[in-house]
């Protein structure tokens, strides 16, 4: 059985995904958030990456603990069943309980469990334990990955994904707990939508560098554009709109007034940064264009839903990214509010 986790508002919309996009893994709700499946092809599927899910758990087994310690040994269990002691390996013990009340609580618990986890394995299989890193780095193909989940103090899931499953499903399992990254607050940039960028950027692991070349479409006031001066790019920012005063002084910046559809660069640019509000189509047939003409190296692209029938345009991004590019990702950011980001690199 494999388990895929959706952020708490979003239960609706992978339920529409998966019944539009992926009919053939006969995914089923199992409660608040969380869907199991047992077929569809995990490696090979074109419906992945699913837009509304925040974490994938394969191979996942029902647990029933009475306590930390049946926690710990049934988890260590697996791990020296399955890991090899020169393995790497990620963990992540998560709760996700129905009640938000009691999710502080269920912190704590899985906090025990993970230390429980470390002292059995610490004595029994030292060097496998030492194998063990938690950050939050994209995947090598080399890393294997284990979550535990606890639905409540005494029952969840445990998943163990053997390497190199984690670095191959990397658009959907998440080098973060349940997926999710902390949405970055900082009162410098002129916009909350500064948030977006970076959470593409940690996710992707690559980050806009000094003195790269971002275009910044529909940049208006400014907030993508100051990350990108802030990184030490160069930035031509087009916009119907002037950005905050401070960003249009700034050396390092070209404003261009007009329309961001229309605008072609000199010559290929490194980022292509777009937060262009538009219909999804729009936006996915510009980006779609600056692939297919080569004009960009790196791509974060802001896809804005009205209502839930544009969802049935995600299938069509996902199939041209999947041809057009080296690495691509398509996701609700924890920073989206009623949208979904793209980014990646092009080939
Ligand atoms: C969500 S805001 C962008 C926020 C920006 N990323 C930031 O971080 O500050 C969308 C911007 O798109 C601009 N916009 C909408 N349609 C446009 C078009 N056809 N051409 C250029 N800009 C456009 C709007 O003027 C607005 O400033």
């Amino acid at each position: 059985m494999h388990l895929l986790f959706s952020a708490e508002e979003d239960d609706a919309a992978l339920e529409e995904e998966l019944a539009l996009s992926w009919p053939e893994a006969v995914a089923r709700r199992i409660r608040r958030g969380v869907f199991s499946f047992e077929q569809g092809d995990l490696e090979n599927s074109a419906a992945i990456p699913l837009v509304f899910a925040r974490q994938l758990a394969a191979n996942a087994t029902p647990i029933i603990a009475a306590s930390v310690r049946s926690w710990a040994e049934q988890t260590s269990e697996a791990i020296l069943g399955k890991l090899a002691d020169d393995q790497a390996w990620r963990m992540h013990v998560v709760p996700h309980y129905d009640s938000p009340a009691n999710t502080t609580a269920g912190r704590r618990r899985c906090q025990l469990i993970d230390a429980a986890i470390q002292s059995e394995l610490k004595a029994r299989r030292r060097r496998l334990w030492r194998q063990r890193c938690d950050a939050s780095t994209p995947w090598t193909t080399c890393e294997s990955f284990v979550q535990v989940v606890l639905a409540s103090p005494g029952a969840g899931w445990l998943s163990l994904a053997p390497a190199p499953l984690p670095f191959v499903l990397r658009r959907m399992v998440w080098p973060f707990p349940k997926g999710e990254i902390p949405v970055a607050s900082d009162p410098a940039p002129p916009s909350r939508a500064f948030a977006k960028l970076i959470e593409a950027e940690v996710r992707s692991g690559a980050c806009i560098g000094s003195g790269e070349h971002c275009v910044d479409l529909g940049a208006s006031p400014g907030s993508w554009t100051y990350v990108a001066l802030a990184r030490g790019a160069k930035v031509t920012a087009v916009d119907r709109s002037p950005l905050r005063a401070d960003l249009m002084r700034h050396a390092e910046l070209r404003f261009v007034r007009g329309d961001a559809f229309t605008f072609i660069p000199d010559q290929p640019v490194d980022w292509l940064l777009c937060d262009v509000i538009a219909a999804p189509e729009r936006s996915i047939d510009l980006l779609l264009s600056w692939l297919r003409r080569g004009l960009t190296r790196r791509f974060v692209v802001t896809i804005k839903f009205k209502g839930r029938r544009d969802y049935a345009q995600l299938d069509r991004l996902k199939s041209e990214l999947a041809r057009l590019t080296a690495d691509w990702f398509v996701i609700r950011l924890c920073a989206n509010k009623n949208e979904a980001c793209a980014f990646g690199a092009a080939s």
